[in-house]
């Protein structure tokens, strides 16, 4: 399983680059505006600092229009910026267009805000390289995320479609491990969750034992 880092964050991109665990970055609109980058051109030098960052990463970056032609042309732009760029793209009819036609110039797509395992099929079938299935905003409305991975994963192997299934809007360690069960390729979470992948209390206590007895070796 690829892990990616859900950030537009330069500082938290590198701590999870130098922890030697990391295939991509994923940004959206809100993630940048947190970031408070605005215009045009802060916004694709901000892709490109994130693409140094992560040499060889697959490194998502939204579309900010709607409809298919402006989609298109935002879209070709920021393919131009680097080849690790990914078009990522809303699901909707002009977002199904816009992704064939990238698909049909060679440029890989991420279909985002996706919530069923019929809009991932949609995505796939329009040749979305990636689909993001939002795990926590459904738990967050009292619907099962994990589900939807087990859904669109067995949707994917059933026709041998080889579209990724990205697991996004990642909120703790437990989607991460439940993704990793039901063979989702890629989670792209917080660097707070993939840090917490390292917590355990035994570790700590563990670790902790080694460092006194091995103060009492070197005496
Ligand atoms: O990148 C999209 C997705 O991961 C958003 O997550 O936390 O805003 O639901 P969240």
């Amino acid at each position: 399983m690829k892990f990616f880092i859900d950030t537009a964050n330069l500082d938290q991109i590198a701590q999870a680059q130098a922890m030697g665990i990391l295939d991509g970055v994923t940004t959206n609109p809100s993630l940048m505006a947190k970031e408070g980058i605005t215009g045009h051109d802060n916004i694709l030098e901000h892709y490109r600092k994130i693409c140094r960052l992560v040499p060889g990463g697959a490194i998502s970056a939204e579309v900010l229009a709607t409809d298919y032609s402006h989609m298109v042309s935002e879209g070709r732009e920021l393919a131009g910026l680097d080849p690790q760029i990914v078009v990522k793209v809303p699901i909707s009819e002009d977002g199904l267009r816009a992704i064939k036609t990238f698909h049909d110039e060679g440029i890989q797509t991420n279909c985002t805000l996706v919530f069923s395992a019929a809009q991932a099929l949609l995505a796939a079938k329009a040749g979305a390289r990636y689909v993001s299935p939002f795990l926590g905003r459904l738990d967050d409305i009292d619907s099962d995320g994990l589900e939807l991975i087990r859904q669109i994963r067995q949707i994917f192997d059933n026709y041998a479609i080889e579209t990724r299934i990205l697991a996004a809007s990642i909120r703790h360690v437990k989607h991460i491990t439940g993704c990793a069960l039901l063979g989702a390729d890629v989670v792209t979470a917080p660097l707070s969750a993939i840090k917490g992948m390292l917590v355990h209390p035994l570790t700590e206590n563990g670790l902790k034992k080694f460092v006194e007895d091995a103060a009492k070796m070197t005496k």
